[in-house]
């Protein structure tokens, strides 16, 4: 098992080139399938999402290849429909090869897709507008049978939530669908308008591509073409909070900065000094981050969910108190509890998050609860004293290319180690660097089923708890004997 171990309390400074969108390759991947012509995906990000993409279009009979940054497919020789219950459990994403497998096949199977645990994720909006398009699906045994007996037709549908994952489904179903689809209150997040440049590319006729309501006229075929993956938001924000929570400047290269406008008034309020040139962006942050206010997480244009877990660790830094309101995912402040644990002051009460700033927090052991939670431990780590170990690691390797590399650039002390059995090969040094900070001495410290309570027991201050360092030892290893087990 890999950790992440970071010297945290030093300034950040110098420049990051952000990667292809993780949330844009996956469905350009799935929609690969509606052609049997090569397409090559330039600036594809190496994530092990994507491994999981390219894995399904092998599986299912494509060709899927890396030269360099860019994946190309060919999907000539299809001869499967179904998609295994391991690869589905692998990520969320995997529920947007559904629409491609039918446009292509006629027929699919495949179980309910996994992916990060941020409470309950249904896809009951994604099956309704395909059973309006002409799918017959029924649900056996946790499998999905679904066929299209006279084949996708074009329908009118609207979804009663932009869910970002259906509008992808949706679109790729209906290029190839005979007859017009129109889609009303389709997600307008940047992914979907890259989906919909590609579809063109490949001879799709879409119109109102990035817009609330999306026509696409189904065309007979489509042919390959060659695209450029659009740069990554969330990667790119992520990086703006690392650097920001130890007071450095950054330069972001590779941006889309028009994709960047919904976080950036969150940065300028925290004191932030942006400056926007062609693809990159400069952020200077000031010696201590000023409070941000308010945050409430909304779909594009609004402020990204997936960026509110890296402002949140950041804001656990600067002065005063602000307030995180999620409004997408029900559950998604499991990593407040890990923050508590190094000094952050979190209350959490189901989608509230109150942020109370503290002059520094404390490196410990924590383990990555989901994608963007660890992405939160990250800038937690960088910006606190001392040494923090960072376990569960596979989340972040989910969404971030060579994290290590681009900290490590930016002058941080950031290093990937190898370790069997958690602590148990912890140095002498570091345990003596971290010694009375660890709740966990002596216990296995990267479980990952810790979320739910630990984002309950956020209520309670982690510097404070720190000062009754028994006491909050026994209840750690009261929660771990009580909840031993793994979730997916
Ligand atoms: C995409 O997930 C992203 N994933 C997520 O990024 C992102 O957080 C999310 O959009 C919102 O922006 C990918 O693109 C691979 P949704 P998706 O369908 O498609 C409810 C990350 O960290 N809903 O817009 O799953 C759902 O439960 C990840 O990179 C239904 O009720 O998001 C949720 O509350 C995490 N029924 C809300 O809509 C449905 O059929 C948003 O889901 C579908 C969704």
């Amino acid at each position: 098992m890999e950790r992440l171990r970071i010297e945290g309390g030093r300034r950040l400074d110098g420049t990051v080139k952000i990667h292809g969108a993780k949330n844009s390759a996956l469905p350009l991947l799935a929609a690969t399938l509606l052609t049997k012509d090569e397409c090559a995906l330039h600036n594809c990000p190496r994530l092990s999402d994507v491994d999981v993409a390219m894995r399904i279009l092998r599986h299912l009979g494509c060709r899927a290849v890396w030269e360099e940054n860019t994946v190309s497919v060919q999907a000539d020789a299809v001869c499967r429909h179904d998609i295994p219950e391991g690869l589905m459990r692998e990520m969320r994403s995997s529920i947007v090869f559904l629409g491609a497998i039918l446009a292509r096949c006629g027929e699919a199977a495949l179980s309910f897709p996994g992916g990060c645990e941020l409470g309950p994720r249904p896809i009951d909006l994604h099956l309704s507008s395909l059973r309006r398009m002409g799918a017959v699906i029924e649900e056996e045994f946790g499998v999905l049978y679904c066929r299209v007996p006279k084949g996708l037709h074009g329908a009118a549908i609207t979804l009663p939530f932009p869910s970002v994952g259906a509008t992808e489904n949706v679109l790729i179903a209906a290029v190839t669908a005979k007859g017009t689809t129109v889609l009303r209150n389709a997600a307008r997040e940047p992914e979907i308008a890259d989906l919909c440049d590609f579809l063109t590319q490949c001879g799709a006729r879409i119109h109102g591509a990035g817009e609330s309501t999306v026509t696409v006229e189904g065309v007979a075929k489509l042919h390959g073409c060659a695209h450029r993956v659009i740069p990554d938001r969330i990667e790119a924000a992520t990086y703006m909070a690392a650097v920001a929570a130890t007071g450095g400047t950054v330069v972001l290269q590779n941006v889309e900065t028009e994709h960047l406008m919904p976080v950036m008034p969150a940065f300028e309020e925290a004191g932030c000094r942006l400056t926007l040139w062609g693809d990159a962006l400069l952020c200077s942050a000031p010696p201590r981050l000023h409070r941000v206010r308010t945050v409430r997480t909304m779909p594009y244009p609004g402020f990204p969910t997936d960026a509110a877990a890296p402002l949140l660790a950041m804001c656990t830094v600067a002065e005063g108190t602000g307030v995180f309101v999620e409004t997408i995912f029900e559950s998604r402040y499991k990593y407040a509890g890990e923050l508590c644990r190094m000094g952050a002051c979190i209350k959490v009460e189901d989608r509230v998050a109150v942020v109370e700033g503290r002059p520094t927090l404390f490196g410990t052991g924590v383990a990555c609860t989901d994608l963007r939670g660890g992405a939160a431990l990250v800038v937690a780590a960088l910006a606190a004293e001392g040494v923090t170990v960072i376990g569960e690691l596979h989340h972040l390797d989910r969404g971030y290319e060579d994290m290590t590399g681009a900290l490590s650039a930016l002058g941080g002390k950031v290093k990937r180690t190898e370790a069997e059995h958690g602590t148990a090969d912890q140095d002498q040094s570091e345990k003596e660097k971290t010694a009375g900070q660890s709740v966990y001495d002596g216990v296995h410290p990267f479980r990952h089923d810790r979320g739910t309570d630990l984002g309950e027991r956020a209520g309670g201050c982690g510097a404070e708890k720190r000062q009754q360092a028994g006491s909050v030892r026994k209840e750690g290893v009261d929660v771990l004997t009580q909840r031993d087990h793994r979730v997916g």
